[in-house]
This record gives C-alpha cells, sequence and structure tokens, in this order.
C-alpha cells in the first residue's frame, strides 16, 4: 500500500476540467459518488477502460455501470419502454442502476459491457460524479475504486490507499452519504429482477411499480453479477455475523443498543448504518489487538437488506 494522497483533489471548478481533460485523453479519475467512490473512464475509450480491469484486477467478463448525467442520453444507449424511463424520472439521480438490453452495435463499449448485448446505467446523485460527466461530455464508466473483491471506499483516503498509484486524479467530495453500492434492477425482461441489494430500497421500487420484484440470489458459481460472487466486499480478517455476544479476540461492531468498540447507528438507523459500514471495516481491520472481527445483527428491511449482503459476503471464508 503506497500514501499517494497528493492526487487528491479538491471540488473546484478548475480541477473539475484538469479531471474532465483526463478523461477526454484516456485516463483515470477517481470520483465520489452517493453511494461509493468510483474508478472513471470514458466509456468510448477502449484502453482506458481496458486499464480500469488492470487496475482493478478485474476479470474482463465482469461489466461496468455507466454514468450519465442527462436522462435523455439512455434512448442513444439502450432500449427504452416507458417503464424504464417513470422509474428513470423517479428515481435519479440516485443509487439505482438499470441493466437494459442494448440499442445497436456500438463496438466502443464492448468492453465496458464484457461483450454482452446489455448495458449498465446509472445516474450518479453527487454534484461532483455530475460536474464531471458534464465537463467530461462522454459517459463515465466507473466500478467501486477498490481492488477486485476487498471493501469499497467511501472517502477520497480510502481510494488513495488502495488505488492511488493507478490513478490519474482522485477527486475528493468527501464521505459518501449513502455508503452501499447502488442497487442494480435488471429490467431486460418482462419482470424486473434485482440482481445486487443497494441503496434504493426493494421496497421502494416495488411500491412505485405496484408489484412485487424478485431478488436473483444467482449462482455463485456463474454471477450474473460478480458481487453475487459468494466472498466479495472482504475485509482480511476473518468476520462473523449476527454476533450478540462478541470474544475477547474480536473488535466488535454493534449497532443499535448493541454497543461495541464501534456502533454502526446508536440510535438504529439503518442509512446512517450504512453510511458507517465500509470506513468501520476498515477501521476494524486495522485494529491489530484484535485477530478477528463481530458484527451485531442487523434487520433485513429497507437499507438493512444491502447491509446484510454485503455483510454476509464479507464474512465468507476465502
Ligand atoms: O454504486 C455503485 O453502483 C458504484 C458507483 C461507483 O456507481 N459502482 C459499482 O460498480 O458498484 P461495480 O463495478 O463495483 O459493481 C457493479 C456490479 C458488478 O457486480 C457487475 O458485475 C454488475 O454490476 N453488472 C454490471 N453490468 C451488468 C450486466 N450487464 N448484467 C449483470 N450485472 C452487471
Ligand atoms: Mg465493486
Amino acid at each position: 500500500m503506497s500514501e499517494t494522497t497528493d492526487k487528491i483533489y479538491e471540488y473546484t471548478s478548475r480541477n473539475i476540467e484538469k479531471a474532465a481533460e483526463i478523461i477526454r485523453n484516456g485516463g483515470l479519475v477517481a470520483f465520489p459518488t452517493e453511494t461509493v467512490y468510483g474508478l472513471g473512464a470514458n466509456v468510448y475509450n477502449s484502453k482506458a477502460v481496458a486499464n480500469i480491469f488492470a487496475a482493478k484486477n478485474r476479470p474482463f467478463f465482469d461489466p461496468l455501470i455507466s454514468h450519465i448525467a442527462d436522462i435523455n442520453f439512455l434512448e442513444r444507449y439502450a432500449k427504452v419502454d416507458q417503464k424504464v424511463m417513470a422509474l428513470a424520472q423517479k428515481f435519479w439521480p440516485g443509487p439505482l442502476t438499470f441493466v437494459l438490453n442494448r440499442i445497436e452495435e456500438d463496438p466502443r463499449i464492448d468492453l465496458a459491457c464484457s461483450g454482452l448485448r446489455t448495458v449498465t446505467v446509472r445516474m450518479p446523485r453527487h454534484p461532483v460524479a455530475l460536474d464531471l460527466i458534464k465537463a467530461s461530455g462522454v459517459p463515465i464508466v466507473a466500478p467501486s475504486a477498490n481492488r477486485y473483491q476487498s471493501i469499497s471506499p467511501t472517502t477520497a483516503k480510502h481510494v488513495a490507499d488502495g488505488l492511488g498509484d493507478s490513478v490519474d486524479m482522485i477527486l475528493d467530495g468527501g464521505a459518501c452519504t449513502v455508503g452501499v453500492e447502488s442497487t442494480i434492477l435488471d429490467l431486460t425482461s418482462e419482470k424486473p429482477v434485482i440482481l445486487r441489494a443497494g441503496g434504493t430500497t426493494k421496497e421502494a421500487i416495488e411500491e412505485f411499480l405496484g408489484t412485487t420484484i424478485e431478488i436473483s440470489s444467482g449462482n455463485p458459481n456463474q454471477p450474473t453479477a460478480p458481487g453475487q460472487l459468494l466472498r466479495h466486499y472482504a475485509p482480511q480478517k476473518k468476520l462473523s455475523i449476527n454476533v450478540n455476544n462478541p470474544s475477547e479476540d474480536e473488535f466488535f461492531i454493534g449497532f443499535g443498543n448493541l454497543d461495541g468498540h464501534l456502533n454502526l447507528s446508536k440510535s438504529g438507523s439503518l442509512s446512517e448504518a450504512a453510511s458507517n459500514l465500509f470506513a468501520f471495516l476498515r477501521a476494524a481491520d486495522s485494529q491489530k489487538q484484535y485477530p478477528k472481527i463481530a458484527v451485531a445483527p442487523i434487520p433485513t428491511t429497507g437499507l438493512g437488506l444491502a447491509i446484510n449482503d454485503r455483510l454476509i459476503r464479507a464474512s465468507h471464508s476465502r
């Protein structure tokens, strides 16, 4: 791990311009979104997109999300119908990502789509991200700015610690407010399916559509979304979940009345817990005197679904 905090730049219009120029010229810029920090590149520049996979050590079969700043761009990218547009109007900008059928063969985005016939798109709810996309003039593909299968970054410093050597610039937008990744909604068939629980709750989407939505647990050996891999988002140490009585060798992350060395949310707020989750897992990993990590039970409703999903994957043994 190297300290490359000199690549961190504050949010000014000048730095947005500088970052946009790097994106247009095929470089990599890490930027904040409301969920986690992303590692961004120009979707139309295959070399830059390839560099994302290399920097993260991510397999090429794992497609990337395109980030856009204008709903109307969707129609140039993907097959959309009324339902898709209504969902976009309702939930964008925000932590909801759509998997859609591609509109036509545009070989320039093949790599970002991992050669699939689908394209994955979202509009983030963060001024830095939106300004950067607008200034770049192209959709920006961005996975979470961490190495493959490790903990996603929720501050600029996390990015510098993990990927500082591989990025040209890191835009600092403070700590991410949502703290878990976007919900991924597959809209390629008649029935929408959630491929990854995330920052937009299942309940909110169901209420808007007036139907129940299934969550695809996927086949972990052949994941549709590699977020469906059993081990993902993982700290270095062994992690136990749903723990009420931690042992002495465990760094305990509490929730609500069940206090620990840290508490995800004393008041029992799931949104506060989500925003603290990844930073606390990192903190727990760095506490040398505790060889293991334990986390208190978290309710499985609302954002709790995404929190539990990440914890289950983080707890899966190598
Ligand atoms: O909140 C987020 O979504 C963050 C911020 C930066 O936008 N991004 C993010 O990207 O989490 P990433 O690449 O770390 O996770 C995206 C997930 C991956 O598990 C990928 O496999 C899945 O989305 N995915 C992307 N395109 C897909 C597709 N066409 N079909 C199925 N899964 C797809
Ligand atoms: Mg990720």
